[in-house]
């Protein structure tokens, strides 16, 4: 890129130098020439009484002297057959002798000669003009004929060419400067960014480069912290979730492993044996459970990508019936709180069901004997809100912010007891957070019982749809 812009410089200022440099010198010329016209015509009309009659070569040669000291150029007369009648040059001059110029011709032909020749005796280059002396009937008198050395026009020339010069030189060295000093602003940020690149790819993932600037470069260093810091981040989640679920897996694993050793290595009743039995069925049915739910978090985007169309009352009635017998085998109540009036959902009903599972599951799970949950679904044109209340074991303040966590479980020996796998709010959040809804407790009281929400947006642009479902559903009237 530095060579580029340099040689376009170089370019540019050898281009402009060209031009200039021809202008000025057609400009001198012509206003050398014309100066020597305008003095050879003043000339001409002056001598012309001279000529008329026969002219003095001495008052010739003088009168030729005095204009030539008045314009710096050598003025000789020359009558029509070539000879000359006076020279500015006194001594060694040409006075009486014939010159052969064709000059002479086009004067007295087209009224004016002129050409530029190099002057071998004078080592120069010389402009020579011709204007003829005439009667007023043009009978031809002779001609004035001037010389003029060009030395002072090409000595500005070469001044305003070494001018050119010495200013594209500068101008290099100043553009090679600032090229050089814009192309390390512009490549050092970018190297640094290269580095970190490569350095994350080396798995060194805490990278942070300094953003110097605010233009695109910036912009880039800006994204790039950004993303490291969530690689960063969703990295050590992974971690921590994988220590989390290795941690759960060993608990069970490592007793089921210690009764089998005790049922190898001991001699033992029937009835005991059976007990370590039992203890490893259930153990292995937790073992199942939490395969299970680390199963439903894996597919769980996938599941809830699975969307369609469908009325929320046909699904509560289908998850109530489904926790029906559990609810009566603990002699619980159900009671319910169903609006009459409930929105289409565009979303996956796998997904809202497990969401409702879990909640009801709690419910149940954390309710003792004899107590009552009660579902709440009511929707405005905005929002659909369910509610699962129970008159269960509550959850202490304190672990409050920590429930919808992966693993949280306030009681651990009694989730475990009880099957659960600490898994089931947080998958009920990640489903809820991805339809645009909330999720949280409403309210709980240590032995009182607690109350879960969650909210989800409703889509008014799907709700016209109710009535030509409705109809599809309902069997023809016979
Ligand atoms: N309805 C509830 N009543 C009391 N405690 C609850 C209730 N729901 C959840 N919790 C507490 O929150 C924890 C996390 O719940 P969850 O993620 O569903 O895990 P679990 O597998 O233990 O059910 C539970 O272990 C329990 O301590
Ligand atoms: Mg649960």
């Amino acid at each position: 890129m530095t060579i580029t812009y340099l040689l376009l410089i170089v370019a540019i200022m050898l281009a402009t130098g060209i031009v200039l440099l021809n202008m000025l010198e057609k400009h001198y010329l012509s206003a050398e020439e014309e100066n020597l016209e305008r003095t050879g015509r003043l000339a001409a009309e002056s001598i012309i009484t001279y000529l008329r009659d026969d002219a003095d070569p001495v008052l010739l040669s003088s009168v030729a002297e005095n204009i030539s000291r008045q314009i710096n150029a050598r003025v000789i007369i020359v009558s029509p057959d070539n000879l000359v009648l006076g020279d500015s040059v006194r001594i060694g001059g040409l006075s009486g002798t014939k010159i052969e110029r064709p000059e002479i011709y086009t004067a007295l032909k087209e009224g004016k000669g002129s050409s530029i020749q190099y002057s071998r005796i004078s080592e120069q280059w010389v402009l020579q003009v011709s204007v003829p002396v005439r009667e007023e009937d043009g009978t031809p008198l002779g001609v004035v004929f001037l010389a003029s050395s060009l030395n002072p026009v090409y000595a500005t020339l070469m001044a305003v060419q070494r001018f050119l010069l010495i200013f594209t030189i500068l101008a290099l060295l100043f553009a090679g400067g600032l090229v050089v000093l814009f192309s390390h602003r512009l490549t050092e940020p970018i190297k640094k960014l290269t580095s970190a690149a490569q350095q994350m790819a080396e798995g060194k993932l805490d990278q942070n480069i300094p953003v110097t600037s605010g233009d695109e470069i910036g912009r880039l260093a800006q994204q790039f912290n950004i993303m490291a810091s969530r690689i960063k981040e969703t990295n050590q989640r992974l971690t921590r979730f994988v220590a989390d679920v290795s941690h759960e897996l060993r608990t069970p694993l490592a007793s089921i492993h210690l009764c089998l050793q005790s049922i190898k290595e001991y001699e033992m009743k029937p009835e005991e044996q059976r007990e370590f039995l039992d203890d490893i069925y259930h153990e292995t049915q937790r073992l199942i459970y939490l395969v299970e739910d680390l199963l439903e978090l894996t597919r769980r985007q996938e599941v809830a990508e699975r969307v369609e169309i469908f009325p929320l009352k046909d699904l509560l009635t289908d998850v109530l019936d489904a926790i029906q017998l559990r609810v009566a085998r603990k002699e619980l109540k159900l009671f319910t709180e169903i609006d009459e009036e409930l929105p289409l959902l565009n979303i996956s009903p796998e997904a809202l069901k497990r969401v409702l599972f879990n909640l009801l599951d709690n419910a149940i799970k954390y309710t003792p004997q004899g107590g009552w949950l009660k579902l709440i679904a009511t929707s405005d044109e905005n929002y659909l809100r369910v509610t699962v209340q129970d008159t269960g074991c509550g959850i202490p303040e304190e672990a409050i912010p920590y429930i919808f966590e992966r693993f949280y479980r306030v009681d651990k020996a009694r989730s475990r007891y009880l099957g659960g796998t600490g898994l089931g709010l947080s998958i009920c959040k990640e489903i809820i957070e991805h339809y645009g809804g909330e999720i949280g407790l409403e309210e709980s009281r240590e032995d009182k019982g607690s109350t879960f929400y969650f909210i989800l947006p409703v889509d008014n642009s799907i709700q016209e749809l109710r009535s030509e479902l409705e109809m599809l559903e309902s069997p023809e009237p016979a």
